[in-house]
């Protein structure tokens, strides 16, 4: 039986980068703060005519360029996001008539920075039970649309970007060999966006409030730090390894100390995890997917290698997935 594993990877990332000398002019802050408290330099801002699904696209069609397949071939769309352009049509939908996939079913999945991972393992189950051959999974974010721009503790954080991956059969020893889902609902209002809580049947109530993105900061690092060690040690038992086999750990990009808190955690040597949230900060579900596409590109994952992937994020919610390259 063969597995399933990725056949080409994928990224879009928006020209515009917002450095933190330039935060400094927008609110209370400094690049020396945003660096140590987090690590990150600059990051990405999709412009006002750059919409969610135009990252989506561009890191779908490189996706497939590289997995050599034309978009006919292409049987599910999974994008991940929790920034859509519009609540309908869903991205997904805007992605399959853009690249053209005319035989794909197409739906958004919800699962804030652990999007990719979720992505990956719900398409997984369609290729394994023979439903599907190949699926194209996008996580894409224009978050910066969620951010209260007046907001120092959150608005230093946040970039936008897409990663893309095509999945279907391949052939050997490689390929996803398990993976890891979790939930922990009772810890949502850790992070959310808030509605203006409009009575939609009042009609002289005109006040209309952009939602933003509401968080605890502290609260979250902790359980980041716990959940994701945790996943990880719970994707390698499942998989018969242990967590000193794996060669690369891609974990998602939140802060550099909670990835350096897990790393200390879990043991494993820092050489061995990819950091890059110092160029793009926190890109929720893209951040795990840009960073792996890097991490091939730069060398850093080789074939053969074990590869974690590790995420957790709003909701709240924590993946792991490893794979044989
Ligand atoms: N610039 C300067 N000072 C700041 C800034 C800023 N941008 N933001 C906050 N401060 C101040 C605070 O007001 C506070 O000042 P005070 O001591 O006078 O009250 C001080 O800095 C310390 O603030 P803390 O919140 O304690 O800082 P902390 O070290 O915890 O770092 C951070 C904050 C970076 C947000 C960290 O807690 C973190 O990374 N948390 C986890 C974030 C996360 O994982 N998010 C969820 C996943 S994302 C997703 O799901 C989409």
């Amino acid at each position: 039986m063969s597995n399933i594993g990725i056949i080409g990877l994928g990224h879009c990332l928006p020209k515009r980068v917002l450095t933190n000398h330039d935060l400094e002019k927008l609110v209370d802050t400094s690049d020396e703060w945003i660096t140590t408290r987090t690590g990150i330099k600059e990051r990405r801002i999709a412009g006002k005519d750059e919409k969610n699904s135009d990252l989506a696209i561009g890191a779908a069609k490189e996706a497939l360029k590289n997995a050599q397949l034309t978009a006919d071939k292409i049987d599910l769309i999974i994008v991940t996001t929790i920034s859509p352009d519009s609540n309908f049509p869903s991205v997904a939908c805007l992605v399959q008539k853009a690249i053209g996939a005319k035989h794909a079913a197409a739906f958004d999945l919800s699962a804030a920075c652990s999007g990719f991972l979720y992505g990956i393992t719900t398409a997984k189950q369609f290729i394994q039970t023979g439903v599907y051959k190949n699926a194209l999974i996008i996580a894409s974010e224009k978050i910066t649309n969620l951010i209260d721009w007046n907001d120092r503790a959150t608005c230093v954080l946040f970039g936008d970007g897409a990663g893309a991956c095509v999945l279907g059969k391949v052939k050997g020893k490689s390929g996803i060999v398990a993976d890891y889902l979790h939930a922990q609902g009772e810890f949502g209002h850790l992070m959310s966006v808030v509605s203006d809580g409009r009575d939609p049947l009042d009609k002289h109530n005109k006040l209309i409030r952009l939602p933003y993105v509401v968080m605890y900061g502290q609260e979250l690092f902790k359980i980041a730090v716990n959940s994701m060690a945790r996943a990880v040690e719970i994707a390698a038992k499942k998989a018969g390894l242990k967590v000193s086999d794996i060669d690369c750990v891609v974990p998602h990009q939140a802060n550099d100390r909670i990835i350096s808190a897990v790393a200390k955690k879990l043991k494993v040597p820092k050489e061995k995890i990819f950091v890059n949230i110092h160029k793009y900060g926190n890109m929720s579900a893209a951040s795990i997917a840009v960073a792996l596409y890097e991490a091939e590109k730069e060398g850093r994952i080789k074939k053969g290698d074990v590869v974690a992937m590790v995420a957790f994020g709003a909701g709240l919610v924590s993946a792991a997935n490893i794979i044989r390259w």
